[in-house]
């Protein structure tokens, strides 16, 4: 009995900590850990639906993971399952039951699924025992589907899940599914902002301004973990920073057709109109209702600034464009900031947007190697860029390559 409310318990500080997560997949992964810890899985994934597909979204593994240095993730990949009765996890999603198997290696003969064996495969793992559970909003919605693998005894053994473990997921799955919800429509909704801002910009897709957030958050928890910075502090700077990000160019919304769409070097007068897109980005966000908006307003601001205090738009008033008392340079143009007169955030994001930028096609060049493209950044520690931030950024390569490939053009 104790037992069960100290669990219930659990349960309500994990929803309440869930609805806090506005970020999608920074909520899919806070679902999964918890969800994994309410009843002892070792591993587990989320799956997605978009449209008649589920899209394998997210995975955890501890196994996997304990066997990688501190501070890396695993690696995986994404794909798409359709909606049928073939597969366990497509069999939930089209009938809304929970499956409880004690091993996926040994289904019974009369049922229609069987074991889609890609997680293991991907993941060189043996999955046995499988909790799976629809993502079902409380309008009937299945939005998804909760696979959790290997529940583990005190011991540390695999052993099924109970089924006492059901209800309780099951509950959990529900208040989940609510929150994913919430955090697609924000974020399709940011997207569909950013989209009229950028339409006129073919180059500049959805998926850059998807990349480069996710590359921006990666960087950070790695800079702010060899900090040592408060978890919870971490955990909360992603959020917002996943989403503020995703503004970076916004001000881009101002610049003229025929500046923006040149398929040739920008004269220097269309280069210094291309310059105000900072600033005028910002100006959006000047009014901080929300920490979202004073992360996008420091970031639009900032992430063309470089460390060496050559970057644009320098000490200015973010209303104006004109430089602030003090700053002004013979030209009358405005000092650059310089080092960490540079916000953090802003610091971040001049890495990752530098690497997306080269990395794509743009109406004026064709993408780089990327070996072409590491040089520019490696080359640009401590000159364009923050050596931290950018010794962050090579230490999390392989996850960003990763996230490359999740958000494709
Ligand atoms: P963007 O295309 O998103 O590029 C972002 C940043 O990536 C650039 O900031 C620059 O730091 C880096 N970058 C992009 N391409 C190159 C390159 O070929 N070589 C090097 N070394 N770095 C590169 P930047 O220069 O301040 O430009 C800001 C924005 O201005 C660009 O955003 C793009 O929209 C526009 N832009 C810059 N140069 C040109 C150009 O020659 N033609 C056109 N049509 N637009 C340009
Ligand atoms: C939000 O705050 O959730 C949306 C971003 C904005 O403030 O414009
Ligand atoms: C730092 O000094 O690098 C972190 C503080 C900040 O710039 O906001
Ligand atoms: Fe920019
Ligand atoms: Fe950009």
């Amino acid at each position: 009995m104790d037992d069960s409310k100290t669990r219930l318990n659990e349960i309500i500080n994990i929803g309440i900590d869930i609805s806090h997560s506005k970020d999608l997949d920074l909520l899919l992964e806070r679902v999964l850990s918890a969800s994994r810890d309410i009843v002892n899985a070792e591993a587990g994934s989320i799956y997605i639906r978009e449209k008649d597909k589920l899209t394998f979204s997210y995975i955890q593994n501890e196994l996997l993971q304990k066997k990688l240095p501190p501070g890396k993730k695993l690696i995986y990949s994404t794909y798409s399952i359709p909606i049928n009765n073939n597969s366990i996890a497509g069999y939930v999603a089209n009938t809304g039951e929970t499956l409880n198997i004690p091993d996926v290696y040994n289904l019974s003969q009369e049922e229609s699924y069987s074991l889609d064996k890609s997680y293991d495969e991907i993941s060189d793992y043996r999955s046995r025992s499988m909790l799976t559970l629809p993502l079902e909003t409380a309008s009937g919605n299945i939005i998804g589907v909760l696979q959790l693998i290997n529940a583990r005894n005190e011991q540390g053994g695999i052993q099924s899940f109970s089924a006492d473990d059901e209800p309780l997921s099951n509950n959990f799955a529900n208040i989940a599914a609510g929150a994913i919800d919430r955090a697609k429509l924000t974020r399709e909704i940011i997207l569909r902002l950013i989209k009229v801002a950028e339409m006129r910009d073919p180059m500049e897709t959805g998926a850059h301004v998807n990349r480069v957030a996710a590359y921006s958050v990666e960087i950070y928890e790695d800079w702010a973990g060899k900090r040592g910075l408060p978890q919870n502090e971490i955990e909360k700077n992603k959020d917002i920073l996943r989403m503020g990000a995703m503004f970076h160019d916004v001000g881009k919304v101002a610049v003229s057709d025929t500046i923006l769409k040149k398929p040739a070097k920008l004269d220097p007068d269309e280069f210094e109109l291309m310059k105000q897109h900072t600033y005028k980005g910002a100006a959006l966000f000047s009014e901080m209702f929300s920490e979202i908006d004073e992360m996008a307003f420091e970031i639009a601001l900032d992430h063309h600034e470089r460390w060496d205090g050559a970057g644009y738009p320098g000490h200015i008033n973010p209303g104006t464009g004109k430089p602030l008392p003090g700053y002004e340079t013979q030209t009358g143009m405005a000092k650059g900031k310089k080092a960490e007169e540079i916000s953090l955030f802003g610091r971040v994001v001049a890495v990752a947007d530098v690497y997306d930028a080269l990395s794509s096609a743009r109406a004026y060049k064709d993408p780089w190697d990327e070996s072409k493209v590491l040089e520019v950044i490696k080359s640009g520690s401590g000159v364009q860029f923050d050596p931290e931030m950018v010794k962050a950024f090579l230490s999390c390569l392989d996850v960003i390559r990763n996230i490359s490939k999740k958000y494709p053009d």
